[in-house]
């Protein structure tokens, strides 16, 4: 981010600008109430600071994707030729006369140049305001919301309003109607699920793994990153430290990765990592807190995972604040936005940036306004045409909530948020997002579908064509009728691949600790596809860069099909695992030795 310059006729034309006050205000947008769980608390107070971020319109956001696919397409003559920062921006930059009416607004109602930030895009406008100037600013009462089963509470409001003549020019502000909340995929609560007694299988004793090499039989109980390396065939490769590969993990919501906890995991799982270190990038507010009793369990695991499996590669932990909390008895306390704009921002005005970005986060796509969720999507394409692999992972819930069978006492919780309340099931954002790959899991050797494995259909964003035949061949082995209504069938279908994710071993606050969720398959798989870019930047070849257009033409045949297990949710079966694509693996797990071979072929 940086502070725009005020050139002097700009300033001038702020001067004379007639004021927006009295035109027509009409809706920008409106929620028909708070998603489940969340009820409406008291009137916000007036003194209390919001962080607003106002999206203006990408105008070249098309051109900008019609490149992404050019670039990203292993068949097109421009495979691999990724855009600059400085390409990128001006395919996300706003029009000049939308960038002059904003700040018109904004002045006439006493925000100048000086109190806005923008991004280095300047695509995004962020302003500190008190409530009750947000309220003239947006027609609207925002209210403290409280959340029944946390006791958290957010500043929010139902709908809110511009000046007719901004609508074009706009197209969001946030926090407003977003009650989203990015969970960690973790789980602790099956924390030790699938952890077998030890002696289930003798030391020194092995089994077949998925590419068909004998691997150690403890690795059908506890995952290391030895049992990865062997299950996913990269036994014996070396990573460089010095080809300008890096791996980049990215951390939310004051989860620290306590540098004790990594050391020790080292010294078990991948010595020869022991008493390196690791850039950490904060941002927005966000920390890595190194007492012990600040360590997170999702920042150690994917770091740790992440970090342990590609050493000696250049690694980055990103740590992004955005509280999403707020305090009613602390008046200015910040209530700010989601964080993924604030990383995006930060990594997007990057000259350089990790080729290959885990993320274990995420939410119900439905709590995230379908502007909001376009705007990140967009913002991840945008690091895909910059030659990034984005990884996140599909989450935990199954199809939805992961209440499984219609006998549990436990009502599910899968209903749709726009007043009609009619059952669906629930996709996860950002996975649903077409242009991120997204990550399930898996669990046993030989492997299934882990039951938790989060996979279904967005109802924000189209099917892509890279997955159309895909998901239209496996829609045709459903059991016709099934779920009718639940799902949509023409949104885009996740995840895209898999990878382990339960019974991880992760070091946490010194004790061996035993993780599933598909918060573990997205850093190992991330860790793979580093090693692949690895193998391609030591080459001299381009990164990889967004990898979906190349697992669905040509990837796929190097990935371990998963065919059995299902992920139950809202009180469903949930989806088969099949033969080929389906949406509780994807295409299945990495085979790293004949997936470098298709990407050194390229
Ligand atoms: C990788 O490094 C190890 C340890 O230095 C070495 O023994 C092994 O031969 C290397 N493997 C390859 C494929 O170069
Ligand atoms: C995050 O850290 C900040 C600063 O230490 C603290 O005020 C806040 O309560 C923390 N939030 C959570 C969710 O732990
Ligand atoms: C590791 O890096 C962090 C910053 O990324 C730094 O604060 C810390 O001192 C480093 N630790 C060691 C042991 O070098
Ligand atoms: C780090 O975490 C500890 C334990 O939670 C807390 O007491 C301390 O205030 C935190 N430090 C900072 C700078 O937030
Ligand atoms: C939606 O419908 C379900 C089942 O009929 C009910 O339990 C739930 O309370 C309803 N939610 C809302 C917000 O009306
Ligand atoms: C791995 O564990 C699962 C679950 O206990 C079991 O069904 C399977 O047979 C085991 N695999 C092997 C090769 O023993
Ligand atoms: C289904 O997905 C499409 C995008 O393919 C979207 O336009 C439509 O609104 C979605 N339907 C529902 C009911 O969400
Ligand atoms: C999943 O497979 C079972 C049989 O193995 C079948 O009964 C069921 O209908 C299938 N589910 C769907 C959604 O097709």
């Amino acid at each position: 981010m940086r502070l725009a310059l005020l050139s002097l006729p700009f300033a001038a034309a702020l001067a004379s600008a007639v004021p927006f006050k009295g035109y027509q205000q009409k809706v920008k947008e409106s929620i028909y109430s708070p998603p489940s769980g969340w009820y409406k608390h008291a009137p916000a107070p007036k003194h209390h600071l919001l962080e607003l971020k106002i999206a203006l319109p990408q105008l070249k956001f098309p051109e900008l994707e019609q490149h992404l696919w050019e670039v990203s397409d292993p068949s097109h003559p421009r495979y691999g030729a990724h855009l600059s920062k400085q390409e990128t921006e001006a395919l996300m930059a706003p029009h000049p006369e939308t960038l002059d009416i904003v700040s018109n607004w904004l002045a006439s109602h006493g925000l100048a140049e000086e109190d806005i930030i923008r991004s280095s895009a300047n695509d995004w406008v962020t302003i500190r305001v008190p409530v009750g100037l947000a309220e003239e600013m947006l027609t609207t009462d925002y209210h403290v919301y409280k959340h029944a089963q946390t006791g958290e509470s957010i500043v929010r409001t139902m709908s809110y309003s511009l000046p007719e003549s901004l609508h074009d020019h706009v197209d969001l502000i946030q926090p407003t109607t977003m009650f989203a909340r990015f969970k960690a995929f973790k789980s602790t609560l099956h924390q030790s699920n699938h952890v077998r007694p030890a002696a289930s299988s003798p030391s020194g004793s092995t089994i077949t793994g998925p590419a068909g090499n004998q691997v150690d039989a403890s690795c059908n109980d506890t995952i290391t990153v030895s049992c990865l390396r062997q299950l996913y065939n990269a036994v014996d490769y070396n990573t460089s430290a010095t080809n300008g590969n890096t791996l980049g993990i990215t951390g939310y919501l004051n989860e620290s990765t306590n540098n004790k906890d990594l050391q020790q995991f080292y010294k078990l799982q991948n010595p020869s990592a022991y008493g390196s270190n690791y850039t950490t990038v904060l941002i927005h507010g966000g920390q890595n807190n190194q007492s012990y009793e600040a360590a997170g369990l999702e920042a150690n695991l994917d770091t740790q995972f992440g970090f342990g499996l590609t050493w000696p590669t250049p690694r980055t932990f990103y740590s992004t604040g955005g509280e999403p909390e707020f305090d009613s008895d602390l008046l200015t306390e910040g209530d700010t936005n989601e964080p993924y704009s604030y990383w995006l921002e930060h990594v997007l005005s990057q000259d350089t940036i990790p080729q290959s970005i885990s993320t274990s986060y995420g939410d119900d796509e439905q709590t995230v306004p379908r502007s909001y969720a376009t705007r990140i999507c967009n913002g991840m394409a945008a690091l895909g045409a910059r030659g990034i692999s984005v990884m996140f992972s599909s989450g935990d819930g199954g199809v939805g909530d992961g209440v499984a069978y219609p006998d549990k006492p436990l009502k599910h919780q899968c209903y749709s948020n726009d007043g009609h309340n009619t059952s669906m099931f629930l996709p996860v954002f950002p996975a649903s997002c077409p242009f991120v790959t997204a990550v399930g899991g898996t669990v046993n050797i030989p492997e299934i579908a882990a039951s938790f494995s989060g996979g279904g259909f967005s109802n924000y964003f189209g099917r892509p064509s890279y997955q159309d035949d895909a998901v239209s061949a496996y829609l045709a082995t459903l059991t016709p009728g099934s779920y009718k209504g639940l799902y949509n069938s023409t949104g885009r279908a996740y995840p895209d691949v898999s990878s382990q994710a339960a019974s991880f071993l992760v070091v946490y606050q010194g004790q061996p600790t035993p993780l599933d969720g598909t918060s573990c398959a997205a850093p190992a798989f991330t860790a793979f596809v580093s090693m692949l870019n690895d193998a391609r930047l030591s080459a001299g070849k381009a990164a990889l860069g967004f990898l979906n257009p190349f697992l669905y033409s040509t990837g796929y045949k190097a990935l371990n099909d998963i065919t059995e297990g299902r992920n139950p949710g809202c009180q469903t079966e949930g989806f088969n695992a099949t033969v080929g694509w389906d949406p509780v693996t994807g295409y299945g797990t990495p085979n790293f030795e004949k997936l470098k071979d298709l990407v050194m072929a390229m």
